[in-house]
Parts: C-alpha cells; sequence; structure tokens
C-alpha cells in the first residue's frame, strides 16, 4: 500500500467493492469504473493478493520447480498483481506477457503498471495461442459461471503450465479441487498436493475439510500506519491470510519422497497435542501430534511458521515421525 492517502468517499467504493466479492455479485457486470478505483484495489486488496502469491511461489521454490517458458498469461488480470510477483520472483529471458481481463480499463491499467516495472518485456495482445504459456489466474472462480469456468477449463488445456491462486475460503477451495478434478488428466500436479490421484478431501469423511494454507502476512501489516488504517476501515482481519492454490504443469515433475505429506488448513491445538490434518497418496487424514514428542515443531504450528510439507509416519492415528522435507534435503546436501 502506498502512502497516498485515501479519502472518505474512496473507502467507501472500496467497501463496496469488497462486499461485491463477498456477496458473489462480482460476476454480474464489470466493476472497474474508473483508473482511480483500480490504483486503490491495486494499493490495498491486490498488494494482499501479492503475499499470497508470494507463499505460493516460495513453495515452488522450494519444489524447484521453474516456469517452462518465458510466455505468460494472466488471465482475469485486474490490476495484474498476480504477473508482477510472478516475474518478480522468477528472473526469466525475453517475456512475453498477455493480460487479459473482461474489462478494457483494467488491462490498461495493468499494461501502464508492467511497463513501469519491467519495461523490458513484450507485451502481447490476447488470443488464443496466449493459453500455451504459463498460465496465471488469482482470485477470479467466484466470478465466473460454471459455463464461464467450463468454457476456460477447455482453453486451459493447452497451457503449458497453470498457477492458481484463490482465497481460502471453503466454497473456493471446493470449487478448484472441481479444477484439479477435471484437468489432471492432462498435467502434473506439482504443488500443494504430494501425489496424483484422486483429491482425498473428496472422501465423503472429507467434506467438512477444504484444502487451504496461510501465507505469512509481513510486519508491516501490524506496524504501519496505512495498514491500521486499513483494518479498521474495511474491518478485515489482518493476522491471518488462508488461501488455497493449484499449480500443474504438462511436463513431467520429480516424485517426491515416499512419505511426503502435506499439512493442510489451520491445525487446531490441544494441552498437549495438535490435531493436523494431512494429505497423502493414501488420502487425507487428522493426526494427533505430541507436544512433548515433537516440541519444536508444535511450536512452530503454533506460531504458524511450520513447513506445510513434510516427511511423516504415523501409527494408529498418532505421528511418530515428522520432519520438514526442506530440513531433510539440507541434510542431504
Ligand atoms: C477479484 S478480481 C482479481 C483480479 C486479479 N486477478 C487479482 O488477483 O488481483 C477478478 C477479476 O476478474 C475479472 N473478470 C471477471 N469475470 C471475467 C470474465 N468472465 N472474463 C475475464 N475477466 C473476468 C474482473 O474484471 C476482475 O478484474
Amino acid at each position: 500500500m502506498s502512502d497516498a492517502t485515501i479519502l472518505f468517499h474512496e473507502w467507501q467504493q472500496l467497501r463496496a467493492l469488497r462486499k461485491r466479492f463477498l456477496e458473489g455479485s462480482a460476476s454480474k457486470q464489470d466493476y472497474w469504473e474508473s483508473l482511480r478505483l483500480l490504483e486503490l484495489y491495486d494499493q490495498t486488496f491486490a498488494e494482499r493478493i501479492a503475499w499470497k502469491w508470494q507463499y505460493v511461489l516460495l513453495q515452488l521454490h522450494r519444489l524447484r520447480w521453474q516456469p517452462p517458458t518465458s510466455a505468460v498469461l494472466d488471465w482475469g488480470c485486474g490490476t495484474g498483481i498476480a504477473s508482477r510477483t510472478f516475474l518478480r520472483a522468477f528472473a526469466l529471458p525475453d517475456v512475453r506477457l498477455t493480460l487479459y481481463d473482461r474489462s478494457a480499463l483494467a488491462v490498461k491499467f495493468a499494461e501502464q503498471k508492467h511497463r513501469e516495472v519491467f519495461p523490458h518485456i513484450s507485451l502481447l495482445p490476447f488470443n488464443d495461442t496466449a493459453f500455451q504459456g504459463v498460465v496465471l489466474l488469482s482470485h477470479i472462480i467466484t466470478e465466473l459461471s460454471p459455463q464461464d469456468l467450463d468454457a476456460l477449463l477447455q482453453r486451459l488445456r493447452a497451457a503449458a503450465a497453470i498457477l492458481w491462486v484463490e482465497s481460502g475460503e471453503y466454497h473456493t477451495s471446493r470449487k478448484l479441487i472441481d479444477v484439479r478434478e477435471q484437468l489432471r488428466s492432462d498435467f502434473h500436479v506439482v504443488a500443494p498436493c504430494t501425489h496424483q490421484g484422486r483429491c482425498g478431501l473428496l472422501a465423503e469423511e472429507n467434506a467438512p475439510h477444504w484444502c487451504h494454507h496461510f501465507a505469512h502476512v509481513p510486519q508491516a501489516a501490524f506496524t504501519e500506519k496505512r495498514w491500521s488504517e486499513f483494518k479498521a476501515r474495511i474491518g478485515i482481519d489482518l493476522s491471518q491470510l488462508p488461501l488455497s492454490y493449484l499449480v500443474l504443469d504438462k511436463r513431467a515433475i520429480p516424485l517426491l519422497p515416499r512419505l511426503s505429506s502435506r499439512l493442510i488448513g489451520g491445525t487446531r491445538l490441544y494441552k498437549g497435542y495438535a490435531a493436523v490434518l494431512a494429505c497423502t497418496e493414501q488420502g487425507v487424514a487428522e493426526y494427533h501430534l505430541s507436544q512433548r514428542h515433537f516440541p519444536q515443531v508444535y511450536r512452530q504450528i503454533k506460531k504458524g511458521e511450520a513447513d506445510t510439507l513434510v516427511s511423516m509416519q504415523t501409527e494408529q492415528g498418532k505421528v511418530v515421525h515428522l520432519e520438514s522435507l526442506a530440513v531433510q534435503e539440507m541434510r542431504k546436501a
């Protein structure tokens, strides 16, 4: 968020925008009424979305994933925050970027921002061939009708890779799980899943759960006046930033070690143990992690700092071995 003052009526505009997003009425019509509204969004909501992208890109970095091509499409780009964050994370040569949105004003704004930040990239007009590159999708799924989503998925089958980031709410995560099921025969699933099979959350007993994760919220969100004003004016709790995401790649990907597991959702802490929800090839299930046996992991979970990609062994519902895959890799190196 920049330090430029946001006026009283502009906060009202941002509140109205958020109401649209929450009510699901954002799908009905183009709501980008002015470049100023795009600027306001870019300084506030989009910045939080960038934190979610940074989290996802860090997970990809840990998996040593690199983009398969420098051709990038940001579909439903809004102000272009997804592609700006993506391009900052990878030093790609000869970037060819296409920005697409149903709002011509949004595309204009996003193109302008990109030209300021990355003067050397080529901006290409949108057409169907743009789907053959790396396709970025961000906070779009709730704005698409079932027909629009179907049409989009058909075109996404051409992609070299897909990076899709959404809010961490139940219904958005569940939609993204549907997307995974529809596309997984054409792609390899890179993250967050540790396997290529059917999503374990689709099992009947897992209906109450959803696949969500928590992005790191930078210190600025708690110390800077502009964020405390945002919190007060918009009424958003800044302390937690849940998200759901999906990364697919046409290329074969390295297999993860046999005991790999992804911890998902918010872990519940009890006296002496944590209840962790773990996703493996065998399915999604809850396990108890003893504070006495895993004091460090328990502490990390409490602080929201635990790695979610782990090597884990369980016996009778209890965790008997757990180690971050990143730590395991470091030990091997
Ligand atoms: C919540 S905004 C997210 C913007 C951006 N991707 C981000 O993460 O900040 C959703 C965007 O999707 C666009 N959009 C909605 N329906 C669309 C459609 N059918 N085709 C293309 N863009 C669409 C909207 O105009 C808006 O810019």
